[in-house]
């Protein structure tokens, strides 16, 4: 049988130009399922080809999917195994309705604490966000689905999205930014996003040395680079520049009418000097100015043939062109629903816990207190909210689990987190009696009934939250509305405080000191009030560990305007590597964290054996539950490099790290293998160097709190 390479290229050969042209562009969808739609060429058996997001689960106008958590709730498993397993079933349900590629995995890393869009992506170190990248692009693409990494590159903010460039420098950029996409595509991706934002002035559909010599050249890239939505800035600028495919390829009113996207959603709106500048435009590049462009010159011909030959060799390998692609799969499966509560269980940190406060008995008297306890907390704002078949909210979750009694309080306003299709999420959640404005049981938002009924408990368990979204950077990270002014007046009046913390990314605690515990769960998505309960209770070690820093807001080496946001429209990277833990680890930075990058308490104590080298590039430990009770740890290696004249380096690299289970008592002899990642650096004259020396090989917990030691030479 010829090899799909062969059908392709006689394919490509027999098509028209102006068919040709209609490979290369999004059309309104028909059926309206799918975010971007490319319509086939009956005449050669071409079929529809069908894109919907997002990283957190499947999106379909009006029907709901498997809601998974947050994607920075994912990394902080520490555990990419169970990305793989997501992408696998994010690909089930693809499938299931008939979507041939999902746009995620969501990769840029956490430059800005603030960014919006932090939930959606991995981690501020570039290993994890590597690792978690090509798991679930290798979970995808084994179900013949293609995985659509994104944003290629530096789409670190989300004010002036459209219009900003980041300033970066080469060796930021390859020590930092590239590795997650490069690790995507080495996992098999079969498309890339390419960035609304520029790249030292060229916007990223335009940028031939990082989409065409970077991605296809040096990485070898044989799949098909997208656009993001409206985010092409020319016909010819961006098809000679490498872009291939350009979506949504229709105007702004055609996708709010096809795609029922609410028309005040922001990041949509044009002339807005918030989103796309004034005279600008929506109206589709490709459509209107490819034909003329491709026909004037052979040199044009040639690049068309490629970007429909890489459209439909992405097409043939997943059996589209053959009829072969199993339109099987499975949606809101049981086995899809157990996954999003592990994940959402796994990725939970707990920060603090004082005197034991945590895992609460059985039968204790809970007084739950929050503004958004009833309802389950999805996700953030934008392109990859998910509506849920069903949903377990904290209350839920905890009135399933206990023996005590449960008295709810929400204490404060509701926080509402803004979306892009308010009303379609409305309809398919169900008219669920917890959702709308009021609260359960006709409780109002008071802070005086929230401490009084705290007072009465056993113990108080306040879930905050905050309000994230695509289209818009937050402005502060203190939680929003009084819900600080809530977690002190309860902890003034409770014997005991258990604070939950629902965020999508770093956020300031003040009250951190006035209670006993606190858990980080992120936007658990659909299973979060199961998820909770069974660290709460015990029934799961809080194996989750920090892909973050949280630190205080004006530490962050991003705090200031010219690098975060920006100022005319540039934000300087002059920061170099020296993001998160790389920044708040060298010597002259101003404060310490406030919870390292790594952190993550477990209810079990683990003790470690001495380090030893395994060659010069893994690093083998004892480790050891030395409690009575199963727990899971994340046992992390962080490389320290030899000091070279001239040259500055973070103080430690994440090399490797590994998350067991051991059952009490159990010792495990722990090896983790330490990525090049973490020896090598960039150098701008040179390229990827690895200085010769001793390396210092730290193993423990977290980045700060280092077990043992050993050394490896280079
Ligand atoms: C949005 C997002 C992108 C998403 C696409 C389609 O603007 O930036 O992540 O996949 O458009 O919804």
């Amino acid at each position: 049988m010829a090899s799909p390479d062969t059908d392709v290229s006689d394919l490509v050969d027999s098509l028209s130009l102006d068919e040709k042209c209609s490979l290369v562009r999004g059309a309104a969808d028909p059926e309206g399922t799918a975010t971007g739609y490319v319509p086939g060429v009956p005449r050669l058996d071409i079929p529809e080809f069908r894109l919907a997001d997002g990283p957190l689960g499947i999106r379909i106008p009006g029907r709901s999917s498997t809601a998974f958590p947050a994607s920075i709730a994912v990394a902080a498993t520490f555990d990419p195994e169970l990305a793989r397993r997501q992408g696998v079933a994010m690909a089930r349900e693809a499938k299931a309705s008939g979507q041939h590629a999902v746009l995620g995995p969501g990769l840029n890393l956490v430059r800005v604490p603030n960014c919006g869009r932090n939930f959606e992506y991995y981690a501020e170190d570039p290993v994890v966000t590597a690792d978690f990248a090509a798991a679930v692009v290798e979970g995808l693409q084994s179900e013949d689905v293609i995985a659509t990494p994104k944003h290629y590159v530096a789409n670190n903010q989300e004010t002036k999205r459209l219009v900003v460039s980041a300033e970066v420098g080469e060796r930021a950029l390859r020590e930092l930014y590239l590795p997650g996409f490069e690790a995507a595509v080495e996992a098999g991706a079969g498309s890339v996003m390419t960035a609304y934002n520029r790249v030292n002035g060229t916007h990223m559909s335009d940028h031939r040395r990082l989409v065409t010599e970077v991605l296809k050249d040096e990485w070898s890239f044989d799949g098909y680079v997208v656009s993001d939505w409206f985010g092409t800035e020319s016909a010819v600028g961006a098809a000679t520049a490498g872009l291939d495919l350009e979506m949504p390829g229709i105007s702004l009113e055609a996708l709010h009418e096809a795609f029922g996207i609410d028309p005040d959603a922001e990041m949509l709106e044009e002339g807005d000097d918030e989103s796309i500048p004034a005279g600008e435009t929506t109206t589709p590049r490709f459509a209107t100015e490819l034909k003329a462009a491709v026909g004037r010159d052979r040199a044009g011909l040639d690049r068309l043939d490629d970007m429909v030959a890489r459209i439909l060799g992405q097409m043939a390998r997943i059996g589209l062109l053959d009829g072969d692609w199993d339109d099987g799969g499975a949606l809101d499966a049981p086995e899809h629903r157990d996954l999003a509560e592990t994940l959402a269980a796994r990725g939970t940190v707990l920060l603090k816990n004082d005197d034991g406060a945590l895992p609460l008995s059985d039968d204790a008297d809970v007084a739950l207190v929050g503004p958004g306890v009833a309802e389950a907390m999805l996700g953030g704002g934008g392109s990859s909210e998910v509506t849920p078949a069903r949903e377990v909210s904290a209350l839920a979750g905890i009135r399933a689990r206990t023996d005590g009694s449960v008295v709810f309080e929400p204490g404060v306003e509701r926080v509402v987190t803004p979306s892009f299709f308010d009303d379609e999420s409305a309809d398919a959640a169900g008219d669920d009696e917890d959702a709308g404005d009021d609260f359960p049981g006709g409780k109002t938002p008071d802070i005086d009934a929230a401490v009084d009924c705290a007072r009465e408990a056993d113990v108080a368990v306040v879930v905050v939250r905050d309000a994230t979204t695509e289209g818009a950077d937050r402005e502060t990270l203190r939680l929003p509305g009084e819900q600080d002014e809530l977690v002190e007046a309860v902890a003034d009046a409770a014997d005991r405080t258990v604070v939950v913390v629902q965020s999508g990314g770093p956020v300031e605690l003040p009250w951190r000191d006035s209670v006993d515990a606190v858990v980080e769960s992120w936007y658990p998505g659909q299973a979060d009030g199961d998820a909770l309960a069974s660290v709460l209770y015990g029934d799961a070690d809080p194996s989750g560990r920090l892909p973050v820093t949280f630190a205080p807001e004006e530490s962050y080496p991003t705090a200031s305007e010219e690098r975060f946001p920006g100022v005319d429209d540039e934000a300087q990277y002059d920061e170099g590597v020296f993001v998160g833990y790389r920044h708040f680890d060298t010597a002259d930075a101003d404060d310490e964290p406030t919870y390292p990058f790594g952190h993550g308490l477990s209810y079990a104590t683990f003790e470690y054996g001495e380090a030893e080298a395994r060659g010069d590039d893994a690093v083998a430990v004892e480790v050891t539950n030395a409690s009575d009770r199963a727990g899971r740890e994340v046992v992390q290696a962080y490389v320290r490099p030899p000091a070279v004249a001239g040259v500055e380096r973070p103080t430690r690299e994440l090399a490797g790290y590994a998350a067991v289970e051991l059952a009490a008592g159990e010792t495990e002899t722990v090896e983790l293998s330490l990525s090049e990642h973490a020896f090598r650096r960039y150098d701008d004259a040179e390229g990827w160097t690895v200085d010769a020396g001793d390396y210092v090989v730290e193993v423990g917990r977290s980045s700060r709190d280092v077990r043992v030691e050993t050394t490896v030479s280079r």
